[in-house]
């Protein structure tokens, strides 16, 4: 079933202000990001950068992995904020992490002009993907 709008405009209220929190001293690159997961609870997180730069972490894999570390096994939408004037697209990375939780997700890329929203299923970002049916 189609997920509403209104909780699709949390979901990215979340994202958005999940973003207030990024830590990107090295990269000046706030990003938010939020997922719902099939039991309709939300889980938002930002990115975490590192000195040592490739420990950073993007927002959507926090998110994911936050949602999963509490209990959650499905998720049906991920909504990525930045304020930028383009929406951003999630990492290859990020996109294979939600494979293996959100196969069918929608995914909401956005900004603070709902003019530039992009909406995609996962399928579209990462087709014939390897995942848990894989093995
Ligand atoms: N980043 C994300 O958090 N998500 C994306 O979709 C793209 C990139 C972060 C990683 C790094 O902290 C900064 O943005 C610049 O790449």
């Amino acid at each position: 079933m189609a997920i509403s709008e209104v909780v699709l405009d949390e979901l990215k209220r979340r994202a958005r202000e999940a973003a207030g929190h990024a830590y990107a001293p090295y990269s000046g690159f706030a990003v938010g990001a939020a997922v719902l997961t099939d039991g309709g609870e939300i889980h938002s997180s930002a990115n975490v950068e590192n000195a040592s730069f490739g420990l950073s972490n993007c927002a959507e894999r926090n998110a994911i992995f936050q949602a999963v570390a509490h209990g959650a096994r499905k998720l049906e939408a991920l909504a990525i904020y930045t304020p930028t004037a383009a929406a951003t697209m999630p990492c290859g990375a990020c996109r294979q992490v939600l494979a293996e939780f959100g196969a069918d997700a929608v995914i909401i890329c956005c900004t603070n002009d709902d003019s530039r929203e992009r909406r995609f299923a996962l399928a579209e970002l990462l087709p014939a993907a390897f995942g848990p049916a894989s093995l």
